[in-house]
């Protein structure tokens, strides 16, 4: 790959806050793995790691996690011969990118953003300039390699909405040709909580199914998801029953779903039934990345590769885009 786009690209990663869950396999990494089968396309992902120090984090576990989410990737499917496969951090300019783009970035723009103010919530006591600046890192992430698509869960959507801003913005006004990013969204593009509210997520408790859980952690997770006498006249759109659907049709089908939405409205559901047959179908789907997991944790000296040759690649596109935005910035 160089700078001189002949296939469309494709970029997108995954902060290394903890363990990848059913959301950011569904929502995300099966989308990086279609795109990345897609002969018109070049993909890069990485472990965001500089996105992982703008809240609270574990100076001594990070290296670890960022590790823990390209193997993760590697045994879900992504494949170095295809994509290139690296740490974020291990390519200085998407931060020299961002400091760039955060001249055309207001401040305004960044505090109403709902994912700051979410965070904001969640850390009152660590609100940072990181933090503040997370968009503007992300849309150099996704624009450094002037990135067409970006496969992601509905959530990233604001972001992506101001990359596409700023490189309106850049465009207008330095002459560069950043190109208007698009999501790529998959069928699980939003994956709902086990326990009934918002969606699944690292940070609220019991809300995830992570990869390396077996059919025993899941069972047992499932078993937690807050159900209803089984029976009604209109099958429920929102809470643990509507989020236990949405998990059969992403993991089952949708015929199965609909057949337990004829069960609610006649005979009743037997929740003890419809959390064992999801249980075993989330298990058949996670074994096989489990099983390609272990061999992984045994080869560190394999992933390391994949890391080191991943970014010599990404840097070697990375430095043309700087090096152009700079002329066109006058900083030369
Ligand atoms: P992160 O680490 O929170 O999540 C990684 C990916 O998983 C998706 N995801 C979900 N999708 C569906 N349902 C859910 N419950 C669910 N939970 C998580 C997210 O949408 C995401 O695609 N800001 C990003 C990291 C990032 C990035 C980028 C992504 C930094 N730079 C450039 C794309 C391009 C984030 O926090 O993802």
């Amino acid at each position: 790959m160089t700078n001189n786009k002949t296939k469309k690209r494709v970029f997108s990663g995954t902060r290394a806050t903890g363990r990848l869950h059913l959301g950011n396999y569904l929502g995300a990494v099966k989308g990086y793995i279609e795109l990345q089968n897609r002969e018109d396309l070049d993909c890069i992902y990485m472990a965001m790691d500089l996105h992982t120090i703008t809240t609270p984090y574990d100076q001594n576990t990070l290296a670890q996690a960022s590790r823990d989410v390209i193997m993760d990737y590697l045994a879900a499917g992504l494949d170095p011969e295809k994509s290139i496969i690296t740490l974020q951090s291990m390519v200085p300019e998407h931060t020299y990118l961002a400091f760039l783009f955060s001249s055309m970035a207001s401040v305004a723009q960044m505090t109403h953003l709902p994912t700051f103010k979410d965070k904001v919530k969640q850390h009152p006591e660590d609100v940072t300039m990181a933090l503040l600046n997370y968009p503007i890192l992300m849309a150099a992430d996704i624009l450094l390699y002037r990135s067409d698509l970006v496969p992601a869960g509905i959530d990233q959507e604001p972001h992506i909405e101001v990359a596409r801003e700023i490189a309106r913005k850049f465009n207008n006004r330095f002459g560069t040709d950043f190109p208007a990013t698009k999501r790529f969204e998959t069928k699980g593009t939003y994956v709902p909580s086990l326990m009934g509210q918002g969606k699944m997520s690292k940070s609220v408790a019991g809300s995830a199914i992570n990869l390396t859980d077996d059919l025993k952690t899941i069972t047992k997770k499932l078993s937690k998801t807050p159900t209803d006498s089984g029976q009604g006249d209109c099958v429920p759109t929102e809470g643990g029953v509507a989020n236990l659907l949405t998990l059969v049709e992403l993991f089952q089908s949708e015929e199965k779903r609909r057949e337990y939405e004829g069960l609610y409205t006649s005979s009743g559901i037997r929740y003890g039934d419809l959390k064992k047959s999801l249980a075993e179908a989330i298990s058949e789907e996670l074994k096989p990345i489990q099983e390609r997991r272990i061999e992984l944790e045994a080869n560190p000296e394999y992933v390391e590769q994949v890391i080191e040759d991943g970014a010599k690649k990404a840097r070697e596109i990375a430095r043309e885009t700087i090096k152009e935005v700079k002329e066109k910035m006058g900083l030369i």
